[in-house]
C-alpha cells in the first residue's frame, strides 16, 4: 500500500497515531519532540535509554510505552548521531529505521524533519525523509506464501504544514515509488522476465505517464542494424528487445535534449564464456540499470521535468546454446564499428554500444548511462558505491552532484587514453575485453566511449550497488533501485553542457 504523506500542525502530545517517532542525538541529547516522551514516562527517559543501551547513533531504534498520557501509545526513539553532521542522508536512514520498526504501526507521526540543522532546505529535507519511509517498509514479498506487508500508510509530520515541506514529501513519495518499481522488477526472477515480459512492464509502467513508448522486436533491431543485441541475444530462446521512452514537457519547456541508457541483461549466465554457479546467483539482477532509467521515467511528469529526457534500454538474455555467439564471432554494431567477442561474458558493453550509439546519433545533448557492468568496479568500489566514468569533466561533476545530493554515492575512475591500445583487435576494429584484464573497469569505460560520437557522456558503473545483501538505512536486501533517485535529481536540474574538453564530434549534427 503506498504511504500517504502530510503535516499536521497538532503537538507532539495530540497528533493522533499508532506510533510517535522522534529523533535522540548522540550522547542521549533528547531531540525535537523527545522531552514529550520523557515527561510522559515522568522523566526516566534518559535511565530507560541508558539501560536500554541506546546511545543515539544513527541506525539504532528504541520502542517505548507512551503510558496513556500522550495520543499516540507507543513512541519510537530513532538516532542521529552528532547533531552537526545531520545530513538529508541521515534523515533518510533514520526514516528508515522507523519504518522498520512501525511494520505493525498504520499511522506515524514525527519529529524527525525538525531535527535537520540551519541552512538545509526544509523541501530537501522532507523529501528525503519521505523516500525514508517509503524504501525502508519496501518488501518484495510476490513468492512468498506467508509474508506481512508493512501496515504503514501514513506518516503525518508534525510542524510540517508548510509550502516546502509539503512539496519535498509530495516529490519523496513519487521518486520513492519510481524506486520501488525498480526493485521490484530487479527482485522478480530471470525466468518471470523475459526481454518481452520486461518490455510489457516497462509498457504498463509507463501508461499514462506523459511519455511515448516505443519497443523493438527483432524484425525492427534488424533493421536498425542493432548488432550488439542481436548478437548477444541470440542464444536465448526468449529473443531480445529495445525499449525507447520518449519524455516531452508540456507547456514551457527547457532548452536541451537529456538522454539516459540502462544495461537491460535479464539474466546474465555469461554465454558460452560461462560464469560459475556461485557467479549466476546474482545474474537477474543484471538489468538493474535498465530498470532505474524506466522507473526514471515513470515520474518525471509528475516532478515537473521541464527538459525532454529520451531513455535507451536495451533488453536480453546472455545464454549458451547452440545458437549463442562464440568467443572469436565479429558483431557489427549500430554505428558500424565491429568488435571481436573474445569473452560473451562481457555482454554489457555490446548492448550499451548499440544504445549509446542510437543515443548519439539522435541529437542528445548529454547523455548518462547506468550499468551492472564489471566486477572490477566492485573490486575497485565495493559494494555500496558506483563508480563514474565520462568524456567531459563538467558534465561528470552535474551527475556526481545529482547522486550527491540523491544521497547516492558515487566515486570518479579515469579513463586513460593509454588503455585505448588494450582493446585492439587483430580482426575488427575493437575486441570486448582488453589484454592483460587489470583495470576492468576503466577499460570496459573506454569501450563505451568509442560509441558515444563526442556527445557528453557520463557511464555509472553500478555492479555494486544494484543490489544488497543485506537491509542498511533506506536499501532493502536484493535489488535496490539504485541510480533512480540520482536521475531523477538530474532530470531536475540539467544544463546542457558545452563542449570544451571534448574533441569536436566525428559526424555532424543536423538539428
Ligand atoms: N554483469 C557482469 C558484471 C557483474 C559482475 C555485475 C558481478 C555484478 C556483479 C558483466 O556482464 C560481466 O560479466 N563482466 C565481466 C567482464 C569481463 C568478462 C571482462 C566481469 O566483470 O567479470
Ligand atoms: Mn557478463
Ligand atoms: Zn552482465
Amino acid at each position: 500500500m503506498p504511504i500517504a504523506f502530510g503535516g499536521t500542525n497538532q503537538s507532539a502530545e495530540r497528533a493522533p497515531g499508532d506510533l510517535l517517532a522522534v529523533p535522540v542525538f548522540a550522547d542521549r541529547v533528547l531531540g525535537p519532540g523527545a522531552d514529550v516522551v520523557d515527561t510522559a514516562l515522568g522523566g526516566s527517559l534518559r535511565d530507560f535509554m541508558a539501560e536500554s543501551g541506546f546511545a543515539g547513533k544513527p541506525d539504532e531504534t528504541l520502542v517505548v510505552p507512551t503510558v496513556g498520557t500522550i495520543a499516540a501509545p507507543a513512541a519510537v526513539l530513532v538516532g542521529l548521531g552528532d547533531p552537526q553532521a545531520v545530513t538529508t542522508s541521515t534523515l533518510r536512514r533514520a526514516a528508515a529505521a522507523i519504518a522498520r520498526r512501525a511494520v505493525r504501526a498504520r499511522t506515524v507521526v514525527t519529529t524527525l524533519p525538525l531535527a535537520a540543522p540551519d541552512g538545509v532546505a526544509m523541501d530537501a529535507v522532507a523529501q528525503a525523509v519521505a523516500e525514508g519511509f517509503v524504501l525502508g517498509s519496501y518488501r518484495f514479498l510476490e513468492y512468498k506464501s506467508d509474508g506481512e506487508a508493512s501496515k504503514l500508510s501514513r506518516v503525518n509530520v508534525i510542524g510540517g504544514r508548510d509550502a516546502g515541506t509539503r512539496a519535498g514529501l509530495e516529490r519523496g513519495a513519487i521518486v520513492a515509488a519510481a524506486v520501488s518499481w525498480a526493485r521490484d522488477m530487479v527482485n522478480e526472477p530471470a525466468g518471470a522476465k523475459s526481454p518481452a515480459q520486461f518490455a510489457a512492464a516497462a509498457r504498463r509502467l509507463l501508461a499514462g505517464k506523459g511519455v511515448t513508448v516505443t519497443v523493438m522486436t527483432e524484425v525492427e533491431l534488424r533493421a536498425q542494424k542493432m548488432g550488439g543485441v542481436l548478437g548477444v541475444g541470440q542464444g536465448s530462446s526468449r529473443p531480445p528487445r529495445f525499449v525507447k521512452v520518449t519524455y516531452q514537457p508540456r507547456g514551457k519547456r527547457k532548452p536541451g535534449t537529456l538522454a539516459v541508457v540502462g544495461k537491460g541483461v535479464v539474466f546474465d549466465s555469461g554465454g558460452l564464456s560461462l560464469k560459475t554457479a556461485s557467479g549466476m546467483e546474482t545474474m537477474k539482477t543484471d538489468m538493474s540499470g535498465a530498470a532505474a532509467v524506466l522507473g526514471a521515467m515513470s515520474a518525471l511528469q509528475a516532478l515537473g521535468v521541464r527538459h525532454r529526457v529520451v531513455a535507451y534500454t536495451p533488453m536480453v538474455e546472455n545464454m549458451p546454446s547452440g545458437t549463442a555467439i562464440r568467443p572469436g564471432d565479429v558483431l557489427r554494431m549500430r554505428n558500424g564499428t565491429t568488435v571481436e567477442v573474445l569473452n560473451t561474458d562481457a555482454e554489457g558493453r555490446l548492448i550499451l554500444a548499440d544504445a549509446l550509439a542510437l543515443a548519439a546519433s539522435e541529437h542528445a545533448d548529454a547523455i548518462v548511462d547506468l550499468a551492472t557492468l564489471t566486477g572490477a568496479c566492485v573490486v575497485a568500489l565495493g559494494e555500496k558505491v558506483a563508480g563514474v566514468m565520462g568524456n567531459d569533466a563538467g558534465w561528470v561533476d552535474q551527475v556526481r552532484g545529482a547522486a550527491d545530493r540523491a544521497g547516492e554515492p558515487v566515486w570518479p575512475l579515469p579513463l586513460p587514453p593509454e588503455y585505448r591500445k588494450l582493446l585492439d583487435s587483430e580482426v575488427a576494429d575493437l575486441k570486448n575485453v582488453s589484454s592483460g584484464g587489470y583495470g576492468g573497469a576503466l577499460t570496459a569505460g573506454l569501450f563505451l566511449e568509442t560509441f558515444t560520437d563526442n556527445v557528453a557522456w557520463a557511464h555509472l558503473d553500478i555492479a555494486g550497488p544494484a543490489r544488497a545483501g543485506a537491509d542498511d538505512g533506506e536499501l532493502t536486501r536484493g535489488g535496490t533501485g539504485f541510480g533512480v533517485r540520482t536521475l531523477l535529481d538530474l532530470a531536475s536540474v540539467f544544463e546542457p553542457p558545452i563542449s570544451r574538453d571534448r574533441p569536436a564530434r566525428r559526424s555532424s549534427r543536423s538539428k
